[in-house]
């Protein structure tokens, strides 16, 4: 999965081995070139080259506006215009009087709308649904994610305060356990925080769930826990898909309440084993044979982490297996445009990161799972999947020759 010759650098992310001294030259002479104005005029003017230049300015444009189109975006969640198109395409002022924005500043907005495709323009002065508002309409998590993100935009309005970490994340705040989980206090925990990320991420796990039900054959166990399984939304997905399944769920003791409701309203209450807890001061129920963890380990840094792939190691059968989803850096062995998204989300909301593929399968070495393998899945941008089997041997230490010879490329 590495390029050939890269290594992972102590941030864990790849890092390509150092290039010859003519290679930087040549790279140097290339760089002072191309920020050449009289390269940049001369292709211009020749259109064999002028596509070349055309698509770079397009390309660096996109950066430059993409917070500009996020606000199109939020805008358009906000004011429900998605979804009111989807039922029949409407006039400007139509929308004006069913969203209460004047006609004049609204115009700007479809318009942005139209040039980003989450609108299109139907003919007779009418917008409909463009070919990437259509998901927006049909999916209420999606929507919530975008809503979500303001939190996110508040924190990089100073990209370079939050770097510094001068200032108050706003995501920090949002997240109560990015700041500690002390036992003691989690009964402090406002119950609206908590009940209003819990419903974020029940509403937001529908893709991921597609994800893993493809991916997975889930019935071929006898007894499934979900760790930091939230309101229990892949829980109840499971228990609809095998209905042979028992299954757990485990989440701190306010999310554990949520579950236990929300479980029970779907019928499930018999059915799931709720427990209420902390990986980080708990030890986590026996009896499954499968452990998913969704979105969890991006949340912590490396020590948590570590402790709870040992947590989970400890709580499997020999033989049983671990199965860790979420977002990856540099998960095609170059970065992607998403990583930049989690980077930033996760350092805002201040204790976890994105990590590639490897590096959680060495976290999971050094925890003592074997057979580890990335499983394919078929949108892997909302999230990634790894295995690892609970073998007979030893945990791989840290820096031995065995973890040396773990191959986990
Ligand atoms: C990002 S959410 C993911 C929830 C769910 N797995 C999903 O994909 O939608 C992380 C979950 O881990 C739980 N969590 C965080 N710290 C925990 C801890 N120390 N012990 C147990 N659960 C924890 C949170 O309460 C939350 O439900």
């Amino acid at each position: 999965m590495s390029a050939p010759g890269s290594t992972l650098g102590g941030h864990g992310l790849r890092t390509p081995p150092e290039r010859p001294a003519w290679r930087r030259a040549l790279d140097a002479r290339i760089d002072r070139w191309m920020a050449d104005p009289g390269l940049y005029r001369w292709a211009v003017a020749n259109p064999i080259t002028r596509w070349l230049t055309q698509r770079r300015a397009d390309q660096l444009f996109e950066v430059m506006a993409g917070f500009v189109h996020s606000q199109v975006l939020l805008a358009c969640v906000r004011l429900r215009l998605l979804e009111t198109v989807a039922t029949s395409p409407r006039t400007l002022d139509e929308l004006s009087a069913a969203c209460g924005v004047p006609a004049s500043s609204l115009e700007r907005l479809l318009r942005s709308a139209v040039a980003v495709r989450l609108l299109a323009a139907r003919g007779g002065g009418r917008y409909g649904l463009g070919p990437l508002g259509r998901p927006v309409a049909a999916d209420a998590g999606l929507r919530n994610m975008i809503e979500h993100n303001a939190v996110l935009y508040e924190d990089l309005r100073d990209p370079l305060a939050l770097m510094h970490g001068g200032s108050e994340a706003a995501m920090n705040a949002y997240w109560p356990y990015a700041q500690s989980v002390d036992p003691q206090t989690l009964g402090n925990w406002a119950p609206d925080k908590v009940a209003l990320y819990s419903e974020l991420m029940a509403s937001s796990q529908r893709f991921l769930i597609d994800e893993l039900l493809a991916a997975y054959p889930f019935a071929d166990h006898g007894c499934v826990m979900d760790v930091g399984g939230g309101k229990g939304a892949w829980i109840t997905a499971l228990a609809r898909h095998a209905p042979g399944l028992q299954l757990k769920l485990f989440d701190l003791p306010p999310v554990a309440e949520l579950a236990r409701a929300h479980l029970a309203q779907g019928g499930l209450a018999d059915r799931v084993h709720v427990h209420g807890g902390s990986f980080t001061a708990d030890a986590l129920p026996r009896g499954a044979d499968l452990v998913t963890l969704l979105r969890v380990a991006h949340d912590h840094p490396d020590h948590v982490v570590q402790a709870l792939l040992a947590a989970v190691h400890e709580a499997l059968p020999v033989g049983g297996t671990l199965l860790l989803a979420e977002p990856m850096a540099e998960a095609d062995g170059e970065p992607a445009t998403a990583d930049a998204y989690y980077h930033f989300y996760l350092l805002a909301m201040g204790a976890g990161r994105l990590r590639t593929p490897e590096e959680l399968m060495r976290l999971m070495a050094q925890a003592g799972f074997t057979h580890l393998e990335q499983v394919p899945n078929p949108m892997p941008l909302h999230g990634r999947i790894l295995l690892g089997r609970k073998s007979a041997g030893l945990p791989v230490e840290s820096g031995s020759s065995r973890e040396k010879s773990v191959n986990l490329n």
